[in-house]
């Protein structure tokens, strides 16, 4: 272990500065531990080249099932030239927070085009999704005299979150007191969430949940949680971070589910899954949402997203508008290696979405099968505590539409020995 301490100079101020001890603080000791369990790496996995089904990693090739850019969109020649175009149109930042200067064209355009999608007449774009949730909870529970007569107090609203939720949702509401300002309910349980809103007596409650969850796919029953919030008369807030420009349409899977989403007071979007790039946004009725530019903090005292970036978000959702037949054909793969991995013998998320969890168990089981598929030149993702609950590891694999079919075979192949010498 490191342990470091500050070398004090001689000064001429009228004090004898006290040695910093980085000892007394406990980060050494867990970052070695982190390091030796897997959580942390010992060295920084530095990729040269893009990221896409294939990357380039410390000199070796991997296949890459971990990448969360599904359509492998942000390496297509044409949409890197867009990029390229916008970035001399617009230069590559806004140049600062959205309220000095405002924001570029591509911004708003984006924004009018996500209004659209929604049917929601006011929708703010945020550097990325996380951003956006963190920003929408500070916003809500904001407590803040401004000047005089201006002031606004959301102290006493009250949220109730899927158990489930992402942690860019439940970290910003540790500041609000369970079972007095703050509640969960069973994951994807519209019973459940009954239950808890019986209970709450609030004229000012939030309901908040995900579409599609990351770690097991599962999709939500949307109606039926929208209906109960109806019910109750409390404001709904989506996460479609996972879902979205990937279902919704008649022909795919979970068109039911995702048929009342415009019914949420708000919907909430990442640009970095389906569209591949980078980015976030909330839409909503605009007596809200225009009070998130100074509410939320994280639009107001951060920079805006690039321009360049805006505006290939934009491109890329035309063009998947234009060519339904691309996200058609990727669903199709995913639910053929679905099969395939369950013909196989491999136990999965319940859910038959995009997302394929191969369940493993045990957590340091978990690390040994990402090492040892690493070692087989693979880099895949493991879902483990506390990500999920304690020995209930799972291999989130992603599958990229520009993998190849060989690809798919002979990690199957490998996946099969490598289960066989750990018993998963
Ligand atoms: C449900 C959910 N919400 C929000 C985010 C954050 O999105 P972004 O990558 O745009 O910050 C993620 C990403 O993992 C997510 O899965």
């Amino acid at each position: 272990m490191v342990v470091a301490t500050q070398i004090i100079q001689p000064t001429s101020k009228n004090f004898i500065p006290q040695p910093i001890k980085y000892s007394n603080w406990p980060n050494s000791a867990f970052l070695e531990s982190c390091q030796s369990a897997g959580y942390l790496l010992d060295q920084i996995n530095i990729m040269d080249g893009m990221s896409g089904s294939r990357i380039e990693r410390n000199g070796r090739q991997l296949i890459n099932l971990a990448g969360i850019n599904i359509l492998g969109l942000q390496e297509n020649p044409e949409f890197i030239e867009i990029f390229c175009d916008k970035t001399r149109q617009y230069g590559l930042a806004t140049g600062g927070s959205r309220l000095t200067q405002g924001v570029c064209v591509p911004h708003w355009l984006l924004e009018q085009k996500m209004n659209e999608i929604w049917g929601k007449n006011y929708t703010l774009t945020f550097g990325t999704g996380a951003l956006a949730n963190i920003g929408f909870i500070n916003a809500m529970t904001a407590a803040l005299p401004v000047d005089g007569q201006i002031k606004i107090d959301n102290r006493d609203a009250v949220f109730v979150l899927d158990r489930d939720c992402h942690w860019s949702l439940w970290n910003p509401t540790s500041k609000l007191k369970y079972g007095e300002q703050l509640f969960s309910f069973k994951h994807n349980d519209p019973d459940d969430l009954e239950k808890v809103l019986k209970k709450i007596n609030s004229p000012k409650v939030v309901v908040v949940f995900e579409t599609v969850y990351s770690s097991d796919g599962s999709v939500a029953p949307i109606g039926q949680l929208l209906d109960v919030c109806e019910k109750y008369g409390a404001l709904s807030y989506v996460d479609d971070a996972n879902g979205f420009m990937i279902y919704g349409e008649r022909n795919r899977p979970f068109y039911e589910e995702y048929l009342a989403l415009s019914r949420a007071t708000f919907i909430m979007v990442s640009f970095s899954k389906a569209i591949g790039i980078e980015g976030g946004a909330i839409s909503g009725p605009a007596e809200f949402v225009a009070t998130f530019e100074f509410l939320s903090g994280t639009a107001l005292f951060t920079a805006t997203m690039q321009p360049p970036t805006a505006a290939t978000n934009l491109e890329i959702i035309n063009y998947l508008q234009a060519h339904p037949e691309i996200m058609d054909n990727y669903l199709l793969r995913c639910s053929q290696f679905r099969q395939i991995l369950l013909d196989s013998g491999f136990c999965l998320n319940n859910t038959p979405s995009y997302i394929n969890s191969v369940y493993v168990g045990k957590d340091e089981v978990a690390e040994q099968v990402r090492r040892e598929l690493l070692e087989l030149g693979y880099c895949i993702p493991i879902f483990r505590y506390p990500a999920v609950k304690r020995n209930q590891a799972v291999i989130r694999l992603m599958l990229n539409n520009q993998h190849t079919e060989s690809d798919i075979e002979k990690f199957i192949q490998d996946l099969k020995k490598v289960r066989d010498k750990y018993q998963f």
